[in-house]
């Protein structure tokens, strides 16, 4: 068994992201999606899902709050942002994002996001959840796609022309799952950021422009 954690704290990215007052490494997947894709562009109401220990809750208020200077045009006039983080984990405070310890999956979330957003609906949506791996990559994999059709459901929040990042498992269910976001999104990209370690099976799915 490698000594994971020490491993861990060793890796130059880790060692980066605290460097640069990230409280993760995945900070950097975030930072390569954006460079990308641009999902931050206008997006003010964001709600993150699975946000332990809230490295991407950290980049998304740093985007939110550079684009409260950046967009003073009439197309699109949010005067602040809100940012909803939720993880069944204790994610430590972050000054001005609204952290939650739930389940996602379960109802009284919808009520948190009703709550929270007030009925306005959201710029993007951002999930970097994972379920617990058993180490069985046929079944770890269909787990991690039946939680990222309950993400989906989402959606629902999404505003028009909104985004998704949603992290999946490659595996058998990949294309099913990406013919499905193909229904709710104009566009579809998948990225395996540089950051993400090479033996890792995960990447992220980036629907961009919700129909
Ligand atoms: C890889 S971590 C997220 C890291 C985070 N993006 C960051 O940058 O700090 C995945 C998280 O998803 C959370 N998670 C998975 N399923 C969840 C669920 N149903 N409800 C809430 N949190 C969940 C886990 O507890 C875990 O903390």
């Amino acid at each position: 068994m490698p000594n994971y954690p020490e491993e861990h704290k060793n890796n130059a990215q880790y060692q980066q992201a605290k460097r640069q007052g990230y409280r993760a490494r995945s900070a950097f997947k975030l930072f390569d999606i954006q460079k990308r894709y641009n999902i931050f562009k206008r997006a003010f109401f964001i709600l993150d899902l699975g946000s332990a220990p809230g490295s991407w809750l950290q980049v998304a208020k740093k985007f939110a709050v550079e684009n409260l200077d950046k967009y003073h045009d009439q197309y699109y006039k949010r005067d602040r942002f809100k940012i909803l983080g939720v993880d069944i984990k204790k994610v430590s405070p972050i000054d001005g994002v609204k952290i939650v310890r739930m389940d996602f999956t379960k109802e009284e979330f919808q009520k948190e996001i009703h709550l929270y957003f007030q009925g306005e609906l959201l710029d993007l949506i951002l999930s970097d959840a994972s379920i617990r791996k058993s180490g069985n990559k046929f079944s770890d994999q269909a787990k991690q796609f039946n939680l990222c059709y309950r993400i989906l459901e989402y959606t629902k929040f999404l505003k028009k022309n909104g985004n998704i990042v949603i992290k999946v498992f490659q595996g058998a269910d990949y294309d099913t799952f990406y013919q499905f976001m193909k229904k709710k999104f104009i566009v579809i990209k998948s990225l395996k950021p540089r950051s993400t370690k090479k033996k890792s099976n995960e990447i992220y799915i980036i629907g961009i422009k919700r129909r």
